[in-house]
């Protein structure tokens, strides 16, 4: 009987040998200060600096992180020297000036830039960022960090090792609520599939290897919610068909109780299948059809997957390379986004092969 080797060193997300580039951070939110810097603290990276125009929340994380300057001053941040990488965390539609400011006063010691996900809620402002950057000589990368969390992972190495065959489907099956008033993901336009819909299609081409030819999307509001745009939808991926491939991501963000929460990946192949949830894989192969492996993926995408993007940026730095999910390579992921809020509203599938 065929069996599968899936061990943590295989799919864990680790630090690069190299990995004390100094680190200045730009936007210290909720996420950076509950996930960027718990992992920089456990991966071993240094951050040297922080920004914040909120002045509690650059303190808060320099209490927290011992992070030894910090400043509500953007400029201020740009005249550090030491600063080799900068971790930039603030919302999308605040990047381009920033990006902008940076690549002017292009600070001495500079290599690259870790940008947020969603890269930009406009392409001429994504374009724009790509440009400016290839232009300054830095290295721009987006931080779809989903793809280091080991469960998403662990999927990518058994389709990697080809034990699946070829993979004609992608499932991608979530129920989660985050229609939370008063929160800026309700007010944010189109937030489930520009924001947080963003990490599912990134994995969608991530683990179909190809860009979409074609996209379909249908979504709805539902009664009494809180959200701008609707937060329940499902996205319709079709490739080349000489490929042989497909791809579904239905994201209900608005379920109400979380009793029926659910976090599913499946991945189809001609010699098998594998399921993920956020904590187990499971793998059934046509050899043995009736047999399960399963598996308890060790480590968690929150924190551990943000310590492997920015180890990613590190290795890319190392290597003299563009990091997996450069800016230019995150073009491909928010131009279907944008094609899929255009489907939504036209109730048309919109053709991505130009
Ligand atoms: N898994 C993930 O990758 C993940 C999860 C949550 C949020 N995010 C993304 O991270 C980004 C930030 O989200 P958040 O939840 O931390 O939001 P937040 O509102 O908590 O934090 C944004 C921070 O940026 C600061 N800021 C804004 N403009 C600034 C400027 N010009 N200079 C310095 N600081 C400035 C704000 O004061 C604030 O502290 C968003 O793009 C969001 O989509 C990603």
């Amino acid at each position: 009987m065929q069996t599968v080797t899936l061990t943590p060193d295989l799919y864990q997300p680790t630090p690069p040998e190299k990995c004390d580039y100094k680190i200045g951070v730009l936007g210290c939110g909720g996420i950076v200060r509950g996930a960027h810097l718990p992992a920089y603290r456990n991966f071993g990276y240094h951050v040297v600096a922080a920004c914040d125009l909120v002045e509690d929340n650059v303190k808060d994380a320099q209490a927290r992180f011992a992070i030894p300057a910090i400043t509500t001053h953007v400029e201020e941040l740009l005249a550090n020297e030491a600063i080799q990488i900068i971790d930039l965390a603030v919302h999308a539609n605040q990047r381009l000036p920033l990006v902008e400011r940076i690549c002017e006063t292009r600070p001495r010691n500079l290599l690259g830039i870790l940008s947020q996900k969603p890269f930009a809620m406009k392409w001429g402002d994504a374009e724009k960022m790509v440009e400016l950057c290839e232009r300054a000589g830095l290295v721009l990368m987006v931080n779809q960090q989903a793809r280091w969390a080991p469960a998403h992972r662990a999927l990518k190495v058994l389709i990697e090792q080809g034990v699946l065959g070829h993979v004609y489907c992608v499932t991608h099956f979530h129920r989660s609520f985050q229609d939370v008033p008063g929160s800026w993901f309700v007010a944010l336009e189109n937030f489930n599939l520009i924001d947080h819909g963003i990490h599912y299609i990134d994995l969608l081409r991530h683990y179909t290897g190809l860009n979409p030819l074609r996209v379909k999307a249908t979504a709805t509001m539902v009664p009494g919610q809180a959200a701008v745009s609707p937060m329940c939808h499902t996205l319709l991926c079709e490739f080349d068909p000489q490929k042989h491939v497909m791809g579904l991501s239905h994201f209900n963000n608005i379920v109400q109780t979380s009793a029926l929460h659910q976090y599913e990946w499946y991945i189809d192949g001609t010699e098998g299948s594998a399921c993920a949830s956020r904590n187990e894989v499971i793998i059934s192969l046509k050899s043995y059809p009736q047999h399960k492996q399963v598996f308890q993926i060790q480590g968690s995408w929150f924190p551990d997957a943000f310590g492997g993007s920015m180890g990613e940026l590190m290795r890319a730095l190392n290597e003299n390379r563009q990091p997996m999910t450069s800016g230019r390579d995150n073009l491909n992921s928010i131009r279907i986004a944008y094609a899929a809020v255009e489907s939504v509203e036209t109730g048309k599938a919109v053709d991505l092969s130009g």
